[in-house]
């Protein structure tokens, strides 16, 4: 019998037998090898367990968002994929009852050499760097002939899995990449294509950057959840001003913060035809971001796995499987995450 890992308000996650779901419309049914984890896994958990008034919203969902697998079944509109296919992608884990059920169009077929384990990194990572450079900041996809973009992307925490996926996907539209992160993280961010790595704990970081540039970072990304974060960001922009988009809600209203300064945010989680609530915020379905991250899988689909051209987040193993995913919950909430994505791999689950 399929397992699902489920939040469960105040005991927080437990595996739980669940019915085999049989797919509707284009949806695929995905037997799971392996499970990426995010942020907005622990934080769903975290509000279950914290926020009485969710206890109710999100109890009994499925725990995840990034999987691979193989495909068991189809729905009768599914077109792309057939059981026995190697796949990955992205689902609106944590929202709903049943897990590893998707909409074709948010997955891809896997090349033959990706191991699981990698291709279960990309799904929240490429659907969000999508929404955040081609819509938020308008840089030119690529792939259509357009010229390339040559003007400075400042992403700060550079070293996290969106970061890493945001770095390559803006470098293919021509950017030239400036990087927040540690000081060890700096090779690997340059491996992704940044161009120049800063630390953003150097007192002195944001007149270096500016004096790299020429005082000419007009745009920037910022992946991290705080003020000084956007602070930062503040005062590495243009004296003429810019924009950044956040993945992450801050108030950034008030005088602290530069009025030339646009601050813009979304969740990827908009993409799914249905209002996504996060706690006490509330973010549209947007059919606009729906219509542009299923046209970037296509193009990861059709591009970039035929040709292996996504270079994948660096890895760590949760043990034992889903049973160990308290253990990587706890250790991304202390900050232990540096420059690698925990994965859970499915059959190392004691019992399964
Ligand atoms: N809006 C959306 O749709 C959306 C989608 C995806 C992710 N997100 C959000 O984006 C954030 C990143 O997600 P992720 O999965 O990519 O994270 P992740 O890989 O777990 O991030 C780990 C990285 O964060 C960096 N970091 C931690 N504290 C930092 C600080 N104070 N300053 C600079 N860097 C810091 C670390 O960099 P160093 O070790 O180099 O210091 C580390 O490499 C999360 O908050 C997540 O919720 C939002």
């Amino acid at each position: 019998m399929p397992k699902s890992l489920q939040i469960r308000g105040a005991d927080k996650i437990g595996i739980k037998d669940v019915e085999k779901p049989c797919p509707e419309g284009n949806q695929i049914l995905v037997k799971v090898v392996a499970s990426g984890q995010n942020p907005l896994d622990v934080a769903v958990v975290c509000i279950t367990a914290s926020v009485a008034e969710f206890v109710d919203y999100y109890n009994g969902n499925t725990i995840g968002c990034d999987f691979a697998g193989i495909v068991e079944a189809v729905g009768p509109q599914a077109t792309r994929f057939q059981p026995g296919d190697r796949v990955g992608g992205f689902l609106p884990g944590n929202l709903q009852e049943q897990g590893a059920f998707v909409e074709e169009s948010f997955s891809t077929r896997l090349p033959a050499s990706m191991p699981f384990e990698y291709a279960a990194t990309i799904g929240v990572a490429a659907s969000t760097a999508a929404i955040a450079l081609y819509s938020h900041l308008n840089l030119p996809r690529y792939g259509n002939g357009a010229k390339p973009f040559n003007q400075y992307l400042l992403v700060n925490g550079g070293s996290s899995a969106t970061g890493t996926m945001i770095i390559q996907i803006a470098k293919l539209s021509g950017a030239r990449v400036i990087a927040l992160t540690s000081p060890r993280n700096f090779d690997l961010v340059k491996s992704y294509g940044a161009d120049k790595a800063f630390d953003y704990q150097h007192p002195d970081v944001a007149a270096m950057i500016r004096d790299y540039t020429g005082d000419a970072v007009g745009l920037a990304v910022n992946c991290l959840p705080t003020r000084e974060s956007c602070k930062l960001i503040c005062d590495c922009i243009s004296s003429t001003g810019g924009r950044c988009v956040n993945l992450v809600p801050v108030d950034t209203s008030d005088a602290e913060f530069r009025k030339d300064v646009d601050f813009s945010l979304f969740m990827a989680f908009q993409v799914f035809n249905k209002d996504f609530q996060l706690g006490s915020d509330m973010y549209a379905a947007s059919q606009d971001l729906r219509e542009l991250v299923k046209d970037f899988w296509k193009q990861i689909d059709e591009e970039f796995m035929p040709r292996n051209s996504l270079k994948i987040h660096p890895v760590k193993i949760i043990q034992n499987g889903l049973e160990g995913v308290p253990e990587s919950h706890k250790q991304m909430l202390d900050g232990q995450v540096s420059g690698w994505k925990f994965v859970a791999r499915i059959a190392d689950t004691p019992g399964i």
